[in-house]
């Protein structure tokens, strides 16, 4: 145990946040199996669920577990109880593991780190506890894993105490929180307003707030202080980047544009303050084929850095664009095979995408729509099932604002690992701290506001 337990925490982008103490506990009956050892740890992980599944199944494999049997005696058995803000009842991948509220020897542990926890029952881990039968569990002593220094903190117990703080100081400092729809879930829960990147700008610029808070990814902190240069914009993780903006360089977009000199230029907002200020209007994914509109059918225009959601936009528009070659990473992981499948395992769901997704992908979808758009289509559509086809945070968004539908990842992989890097701790140090704050040199702000300003213009 104290093996896997250092194999968990060494996963890439991965840390042992909490353990409870070690269980000896007798089987339930049964084939014959041995008393066993038993625990249960929390971890802060960027894997997809899918990739955490895969990564205790190489865990259990590297301790020695053979695949050969499902029930009965083995050496070490790596579980997933519970994922933040997921759940799926694929058979290969059932979370909330659904037979945890009839284990003692989960609940036990698992009520030591985490005993308000809401099951899929609706009671708490404390209550399911209560009302479990007997089963010989005895506690026989602290995990002592040495990932988690003494006297941590256990964020999934204190997420309440975090969000509680950081809304204090929030009210204390003047701050405004802003927090994009693929942050993690209780990141989200703590924003003051939860958006996509054009709802974000727009509640940027009409802020009154002392200081803004963005939970998301550079480009978007970015965009907040070009839009308001008088008040500091803090990025609570500042090495949350974005793939696809750093794709485009403004040497690289200054030689395009020099090729075609009376070109429009229009990039996406996940861009550089340095390619903005060299472009002649912004647009978002909510607005790209509305901005496109705007420009005469025969003007010559450079689109960048997507060329998925450039040639969604150009085709919704009518208009011929010069593409950059530029795509988002996580979006590529959403394959046409993969939503035949989903297809399949789902008849009767409908397919909502994000036009990052590659053409052939977006070409099979019932919608198309910026992350915002997506909710507002799943609230009007009559569909109870829909298969969602972007990073995988969207989902917790979709289920807190259509209770009663049900959605699905087209793919789990689909994870954006710099939206994940932002955590409560962070957020409560940003506020703290006041910083890390994102600056932009003036005379780019200045050049990249005109485009930022005629794209919030545009849509008014
Ligand atoms: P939205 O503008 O739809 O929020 O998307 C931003 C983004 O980065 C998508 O990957
Ligand atoms: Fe960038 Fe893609 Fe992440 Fe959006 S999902 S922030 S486009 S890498």
């Amino acid at each position: 145990m104290r093996r896997a337990r250092g194999l968990l925490a060494a996963l890439p982008g991965t840390a042992l946040s909490a353990e409870s103490g070690v269980y000896e506990t007798a089987p339930l009956g049964g084939p014959e199996q041995d008393d066993y050892l038993n625990q249960v740890v929390e971890l802060q992980t960027t894997l997809a669920p899918e990739g955490l599944l895969a990564a205790a199944r190489r865990i259990e494999t590297e301790l020695g577990r053979e695949r050969r049997v499902r029930w009965g005696p083995r050496t070490i058995d790596v579980d997933i109880l519970w994922y933040h803000g997921f759940s799926s009842d694929d058979p290969d991948l059932q979370v909330p593991h659904p037979r945890m509220e009839e284990r003692r020897f989960v609940l036990e542990p698992l009520a030591e780190l985490a005993p308000d926890l809401v099951l899929p029952s609706g009671r708490t881990v404390a209550q399911a506890l209560a009302g479990v039968g007997d089963q010989a569990v005895r506690r026989i002593g602290d995990g002592a894993a040495p990932a988690v220094p003494q006297g941590s903190k256990r964020p999934s117990m204190d997420y309440a105490d975090l969000q509680a703080e950081i809304r204090r100081l929030a009210g204390e400092k003047g701050a405004v929180i802003l927090a994009h729809n693929y942050q993690r879930p209780e990141v989200q829960d703590v924003a003051d307003i939860v958006g996509d990147s054009l709802g974000l700008s727009r509640q940027a610029a009409a802020s009154e707030a002392a200081m803004i808070v963005f939970c998301g990814v550079h480009f978007m902190a970015e965009t907040a202080a070009i839009l308001a240069p008088d008040r500091p914009v803090i990025a609570p993780e500042i090495q949350a980047g974005c793939p696809m903006a750093d794709m485009v360089d403004a040497e690289g977009l200054a030689a395009l544009k020099a090729g075609h000199p009376g070109a429009v230029v229009v990039s996406y907002v996940n861009t550089t303050a340095a390619v903005k200020a060299l472009s002649d209007i912004c647009c978002t994914s909510a607005n790209a084929a509305q901005i496109l509109r705007t420009i005469p059918a025969d003007q010559e225009i450079i689109f960048t850095p997507d060329r998925n959601l450039g040639t969604w936009a150009a085709k919704q528009a009518g208009r011929q664009v010069i593409l950059w070659p530029g795509f988002c990473p996580t979006h590529a992981l959403i394959e046409v095979a993969e939503v035949q499948a989903a297809r399949k395992a789902h008849p009767g769901a409908k397919l909502v995408v994000h036009p990052e997704c590659d053409p052939e992908v977006s070409a099979m979808a019932d919608a198309v729509e910026s992350t915002t758009g997506m909710i507002r289509f799943c609230k009007e559509d009559d569909a109870k099932e829909y298969l969602v086809g972007t990073e995988i945070g969207m989902l917790y968004r979709l289920s807190k604002d259509c209770p009663g539908k049900i959605f699905h990842p087209v793919s789990r992989l689909a994870v954006c690992p710099h939206m994940k890097l932002t955590t409560l701790d962070k957020v409560l140090n940003a506020l703290r701290t006041e910083g890390p704050v994102v600056t932009v040199e003036p005379e780019t702000q200045a050049k990249a506001l005109r485009a930022v300003k005629r794209m919030i213009e545009a849509g008014a």
